[in-house]
């Protein structure tokens, strides 16, 4: 698959071209990616990433933000834990949206490219569909 320049830099970030001075991967955020079957991915992610940003950046299967944040393709969804849903940011319309067209959709869903992440959100847990 060929992505476009503006989506290759957006997704791939950091992890690919280095940190910014000051920044490295232990300054980073963990986040937990829990697949249908139980498979668990720890990744650590880059304050100011996107949630889709750092799932591509560490190869997390059923992610694979095709729209490049643009909140068109929902290939980012995921599902924060319980205990998280109510510390993220509200979806904004848009997302609302895109969500609601989804034939799985639930009131927790998120898409991962509208978060981001920073220290707040450190230890963050989603499951994907
Ligand atoms: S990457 Fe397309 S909606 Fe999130």
């Amino acid at each position: 698959m060929i992505l476009p320049l503006r989506t290759f830099f957006r997704t791939l970030g950091w992890a690919t071209f280095g940190y910014p001075a000051g920044m490295s991967a232990e300054s980073g955020i963990q986040v937990v990616f829990i697949e249908s079957d139980g498979t668990t991915h720890r990744v650590m992610a880059v304050p100011g990433q996107t949630l889709m940003q750092a799932a591509l950046s560490a190869g997390v299967p059923g992610i694979s933000g095709i729209c490049g944040g643009d909140m068109c393709c929902a290939t980012c969804i995921v599902r924060p834990a319980q205990d998280w849903a109510a510390r993220l940011s509200h979806a904004v319309e848009d997302e609302q949206i895109v969500i609601q067209g989804m034939p799985t959709c639930h009131p927790d869903d998120r898409l991962g490219c509208q978060i981001r992440l920073d220290g707040m959100l450190d230890g963050l847990v989603v499951t994907l569909p």
